[in-house]
């Protein structure tokens, strides 16, 4: 297969057709666009909705060094600012786990998820990369074939199609890679019972750390974004729509979980954006199927509870461009053969830690039964260890900050 000649590409052909300009998609197009490999990315919505759409921020070190490596750090460097603490809220008090002291003595950098996502993509453009705006893949109806075609519609709401080589479906858990699975491919889907609402607040942060409130009437979370932007996380009833609580309320139940009596004020601010997240893991095993290839949320969707998900997407988007590299540019498969394996070791290892936070931080989904006592007394006893134990401690910072 051809290195990107000077020649313009035929139209609507690629070597690799990338769906979803996310984090995956974005920097497995950096990567494949700089190792000289003929790409186009196809995106469903506009420039300036994948610009702006706020979502995670936390990035583990092991994203930090990979977009570091490639010269895409830029903007992480100027604007991130380091985070290496939690502090865990709970009826007997609370206590500060400085995580960067513990485990491979890492932290995380804390960058708007918008901000990367604009990084990569005025990179890859000023780099001459190709995409292809309010162009939504519907279908790759041939995944098994040598020359696997995508149907789209275009910008004019025209139905067209794009050829290629391999195609990444880095489109999230309802693209057109997924809907596209052969029958019979294994998803290994949980849905872990638990809700929360996302919320977006124009405040400074109250706390120099993650905050981790355990409360009788439910979880509550507080992450920086910005030094004006606060994320805090609710747990929520199921089914309840974002707009159902007044900001009074929503004020009140952060006071009241964050325990501000006992701690201090939180800053309060108005609510810039909301969202219902029902926390779920949802896996698809082979990561590859033929010259079909899935990173991201495609591959896998776990709970916003560890901050994994952007991160593993990073990981994976590097995998792969490694992958199609060797093959498409020295012919060796050998790589591309390995990365559903390779990948797949890594989500399987953040779900794990994520069902683990997910357990830590919750009480029992539902009304009380038999079974909420031990529930509780184990996730207390978790607690304690987490308060004492330096193994425990070095064990949760390894994971915390991990990928
Ligand atoms: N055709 C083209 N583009 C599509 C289609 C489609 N049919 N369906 C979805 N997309 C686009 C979306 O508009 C979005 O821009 O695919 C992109 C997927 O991006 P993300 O959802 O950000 O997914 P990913 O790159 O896998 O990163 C996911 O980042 O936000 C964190 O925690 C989140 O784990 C998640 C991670």
């Amino acid at each position: 297969m051809t290195q990107r000649q000077n020649t313009p590409a035929p139209r609507n052909t690629a070597d690799v057709v990338i769906l979803g300009a996310g984090p995956a998609g974005l920097l497995l197009a950096n990567l494949l666009h700089r190792n000289g490999v003929d790409c186009a990315v196809l995106e469903r919505t506009t420039r300036a909705h994948v610009q702006t759409r706020a979502r995670a921020g936390f990035l583990a070190p092991a994203t930090v060094r990979t977009l570091e490596r490639h010269g895409l750090a830029d903007g992480l460097r100027r604007r991130g600012h380091r985070h290496g603490t939690c502090e865990f809220r709970t009826d007997d008090g609370r206590f500060r786990l400085d995580y960067a002291t513990l485990g491979q003595g890492e932290q995380h950098t804390v960058y708007p998820q918008q901000d990367l996502v604009t990084d990569l993509l005025t990179h890859y453009l000023d780099a001459g990369g190709r995409i292809h705006f309010e162009t939504e893949a519907l279908a790759v109806p041939d995944p098994h074939s040598t020359r696997p075609t995508v149907t789209v519609r275009d910008a004019d709401g025209r139905p067209d199609h794009w050829q290629a080589r391999y195609v990444a479906g880095c489109d999230g858990r309802h693209g057109a890679a997924r809907r596209s699975l052969p029958p019979g491919t294994a998803r290994h889907h949980r849905d872990h019972g638990i809700t929360w609402l996302g919320l977006l607040a124009q405040a400074p942060p109250s706390l120099d750390a993650v905050g981790y409130a355990l409360h009788p009437h439910g979880f509550a979370g507080h992450m920086a974004r910005t030094p004006h932007v606060t994320r805090y996380y609710l747990q929520y009833e199921r089914g309840t729509p974002a707009d159902a609580w007044t900001e009074d309320r929503i004020q009140h139940e952060l006071d009241t979980r964050m325990r501000a009596a006992d701690h201090g004020p939180l800053h309060h601010g108005p609510i810039v954006h909301r969202t219902v997240v029902d926390l779920e893991s949802d896996v698809v095993q082979p990561l590859r199927h033929g010259s079909l290839l899935l990173a991201g949320d495609a591959a896998s969707l776990i709970s916003p509870s560890a901050a994994k998900g952007a991160n593993l997407a990073v990981l994976e988007a590097e995998l792969l461009a490694d992958a199609l590299t060797d093959t498409l540019a020295h012919g060796d498969r050998g790589a591309l053969d390995r990365y559903s394996a390779q990948a797949l070791t890594h989500i399987w290892r953040a779900q794990d830690f994520s069902l683990w936070m997910i357990r830590l931080l919750h009480a029992e989904p539902g009304p009380p039964h038999g079974e909420s006592f031990f529930h509780e007394s184990l996730r207390r006893s978790r607690l304690a260890s987490l308060r004492t134990s330096r193994t425990h401690q070095d064990w949760f910072a390894e994971n915390y900050v991990g990928v």
